[in-house]
């Protein structure tokens, strides 16, 4: 350290006449200068490379004698390494035995929370309460930088419109303006205002691009989708990121237009830097360079030529740059110019976040036992946990339960301590998350008898429950016939006044490589769900799940279905927080739910297309439709209950047409007509009625999210400007037209009042 201070002092006072190493822009240029001045083309080199450690495998592959690559100057940054005093000696390597000292940055998956773990990124977004958001990207912040972590590979922004894919799980759904406001949250929360504080950490936004419109919604598939669509559904989140002061982002693993993400100049140089005036660091996904040469772009030093040239900086485990690029640059094949920039970014990254005058900023032994997995911090999880629940159905008002009585609790969910942090957990503590056997069991201590059983395996085929239950997060598969697990339950929820059933998908079922191509309830779980149904007892289906799931069946035939997703450390806590009450479920839903798996992709704003049905209709021949299924999800985008009802009064418009730098003002009145206190989500959508491209057929504009009393009502009112009413047309010029609009104004993307307006 000390030695590191002598070395760097060194260069500032040579360079800039400055006597410490403050991170101002201004003094940033002059230190790195003259720090590149000093290194060998190796040495910067090595900078643009990213083992990962091996303690936290994430990919295919793991590296070892990564301490004599530190020595060497070979390492700008290793990820998923874990606690404070590995973290440390590995960072004294780097600045006490490498002739440079450069500090290295330190990256972890840290995606919904660090120990204390918070809802999976679908499910968060389901709160639409971005202050909840960005305080859980705080926590997670405050966590990992006190372990020794200073970024993050989050937020995942990819918008999704397939629930085959797994990784729908880890994004915000699929709207462009809720993920945008989404990503912006998140990247608030883990950079704060001041990067250089020792509990704030760089973001890498991610996967950049559109890795989340993989064709049949497998993993890692090739994406192909026009322009306009690009520019007006599929990037604004990235940018929204970036606007928000995200310092790094990730290439995504797809291709995009014939040419991977990785090796993709419109993406990496036209777009991020020119359009979007980019200065952070480009890194890409976990061997995206070496995947090229799957992908059929040539050899190892061809696609690492290709990824250098497009704009990629910093090479994430494959080494490609590191054994090739200086090669590459004797044949003229890269330019030194490239290989400064790429260090340069990297180096910059590393003065933003203070590393240059404390290397160690991050490694508080003291923090760390501290300020990870504290009460503080697991009351802040339990309550965003219940936010994130959905409501789907609660027929004859089963919930909430009373906390007296005999409840049977049911299903291989119910006692799953280790599922409930979901995919994407790898800092978690899964020894000390809350069950829902033991969340129902706390809150209702002696004043109820809790029963439970676990009625059914995953499903039948034990593989299949293997594959989705990997990173050892079991379900602890019940070897006995499943008449006998079955029959146990029974005896139980016979005995009982109410049936919680906690079912549906385990943690890894979604996430990375974790496409399904079936997406109901697994069948060994829907028997038991008819099973339960049959002995007559009122039913709640706790529904475990990281995409949405074909539900048809359960809706006609279950009377109450509490979507729970992962709900994070504190999932079975708020669990019986909602179930018994204590909590009102507020969750709206960011995806369309199908209702099978052959509407897919099926989402809220699409076209009109030239043959609508007619209203009323759900079939008529020569329109577009199907013969066997209405073009109706299931429960659609925005879609939410809650324990009491929100009654709308018609839309109000303070004016019927306006002219672009004026604004028109949109307002509903709000009713909580129900008996309880709730929140609702009340959601603003437009639609352009007439113009030279054709249009959703609504799209989401802004929304707010209210608490209302019993009884009490509130005027909610959106300000709408011609920046709400631009888009991307097929020239790619982002304008409004003059025109009709129409305004709709709900509680979900289907109920809603409306009203007119012209732009002049
Ligand atoms: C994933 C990324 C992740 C990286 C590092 C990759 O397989 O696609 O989202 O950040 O691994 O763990």
């Amino acid at each position: 350290m000390k030695v590191l201070r002598i070395f760097l002092m060194g260069i500032l006072v040579t360079v800039s006449g400055v006597t410490s190493a403050q991170t101002t822009d201004a003094k940033m240029k002059p230190f790195i200068d003259a720090l590149m001045k000093k290194m060998t083309i190796d040495e910067k080199i090595g900078q643009l490379n990213l083992p990962g450690s091996g303690d936290i495998v994430t990919g295919q592959a793991s590296n070892s004698d990564i301490g004599k690559k530190i020595r060497e100057g070979k390492v700008g940054g290793l990820f998923n390494i874990k606690t404070v005093e590995k973290i440390r000696a590995v960072q004294k390597v780097a600045v006490e035995e490498s002739r440079m000292k450069i500090p290295m940055l330190f990256g972890m998956d840290v995606i919904h929370g660090y120990e204390t773990v918070f809802p999976i990124p679908l499910g968060l977004s389901c709160t639409w309460d971005m202050a909840a958001i960005e305080r859980s990207a705080r926590v997670a912040a405050t966590e990992a930088s006190a372990d020794g972590i200073n970024w993050t590979f989050s937020p995942m922004v990819d918008v999704s419109r397939d629930p085959r894919w797994g990784r729908i799980s880890e994004g915000s759904g699929e709207d462009v303006h809720l993920g945008s406001e989404i990503a912006k949250a998140m990247v608030r929360g883990y950079q704060g205002t001041d990067l250089t504080k020792n509990n704030t950490i760089m973001s890498c936004v991610k996967h950049y691009a559109l890795y989340g419109a993989g064709e049949a919604g497998r993993d890692y598939n090739t994406t192909d989708m026009s322009r306009v669509r690009m520019f007006n559904e599929y990037l604004p989140p990235y940018k929204a990121a970036l606007d928000a002061g995200a310092g790094s982002i990730m290439a995504s693993f797809n291709e995009v237009d014939g040419i991977p993400a990785t090796a993709n100049k419109f993406l990496m140089t036209d777009v991020l830097r020119k359009m979007w005036g980019f200065k952070g660091f480009v890194v890409t996904d976990y061997t995206g360079i070496n995947e090229m040469i799957d992908h059929g772009l040539g050899d190892l030093k061809t696609v690492s030529q290709l990824a250098l040239n497009a704009g990629i900086d910093m090479d994430m485990v494959g080494e490609g740059f590191l054994t090739t690029l200086k090669q590459s640059l004797q044949e003229g094949k890269v330019t030194q110019a490239q290989i400064d920039g790429a260090c340069r970014r990297i180096l910059e990254a590393k003065y933003k976040l203070g590393l240059f005058e404390d290397p160690y900023k991050y490694c508080d032994a003291k923090r760390a036992s501290s300020e990870i997995f504290t009460d503080a911090n697991r009351k802040i999880a339990r309550e965003i946990s219940a936010q994130s629940f959905v409501l789907l159905k609660n027929q004859g008002n089963v919930l909430p339960i009373k906390k007296t009585g005999t409840i049977a609790l049911i299903g291989p969910l119910a006692d799953a301590k280790e599922n409930m942090p979901g995919t994407w957990s790898v800092a978690a503590n899964f020894s000390k998350a809350t069950s829902v056997l033991t969340g129902l069991q706390a809150a209702v201590g002696t004043n109820a008898k809790i029963l439970y059983a676990k009625g059914s395996n995953l499903d039948t085929d034990s593989a299949f429950e293997e594959r989705g239950t990997m990173f050892g997060k079991t379900l602890n598969r019940d070897r006995r016939p499943a008449q006998q697990i079955l029959d146990e339950a029974l005896a139980i929820a016979n005995q009982s006044d109410v049936i919680v059933a906690a079912l549906g998908e385990s943690a890894e079922m979604t996430g990375e490589s974790s496409s399904r191509t079936d997406i109901e309830i697994p069948q060994a779980q829907q028997d038991l769900l008819m099973a339960l149904l049959k002995t007559g007892k009122p039913v709640v289906l706790v529904l475990f799940t990281g995409r949405p799931l074909a539900l048809k069946w359960e809706q006609e035939n279950v009377p109450a279905i509490l979507n729970v997703w992962f709900g994070g450390s504190e999932a079975g806590s708020a669990i019986a927080d909602v179930i018994f009450g204590d909590v009102n479920p507020s969750g709206k839903l960011s995806t369309t739910f199908p209702q099978n798996i052959g509407q897919v992709p099926i989402f809220y704003n699409h076209k009109n297309t030239g043959r609508p049905l007619p209203d009323g209709k759900w079939f008529q021949k020569f329109r577009s439709n199907y013969l066997d299924v209405s073009n109706d999800p299931l429960y659609p985008f925005g879609f939410g209950l809650s324990y009491t009802n929100f009654t709308y009064s018609p839309v109000e418009l303070s004016k019927s047409s306006f002219k672009p730098g004026e604004t028109i003002t949109a307002s509903v009145t709000v009713t909580n007509s129900g008996a309880v206190t709730g929140k609702e989500v009340v959601q603003l959508y437009l639609r352009d009625l007439v113009g030279t491209n054709t249009r959703p057929v609504k799209e989401l504009k802004g929304f707010q999210k209210i608490e209302l009393k019993a009884g009490e009502s509130r005027k909610v009112s959106f300000r709408i400007s011609v920046n709400d009413l631009k888009f991307y047309n097929a020239d790619l010029k982002y304008a409004a037209e003059p025109g009709d609009f129409k305004v709709f104004i709900g509680g979900n993307s289907r109920d809603c009042r409306e009203g007119d307006f012209k732009l002049l």
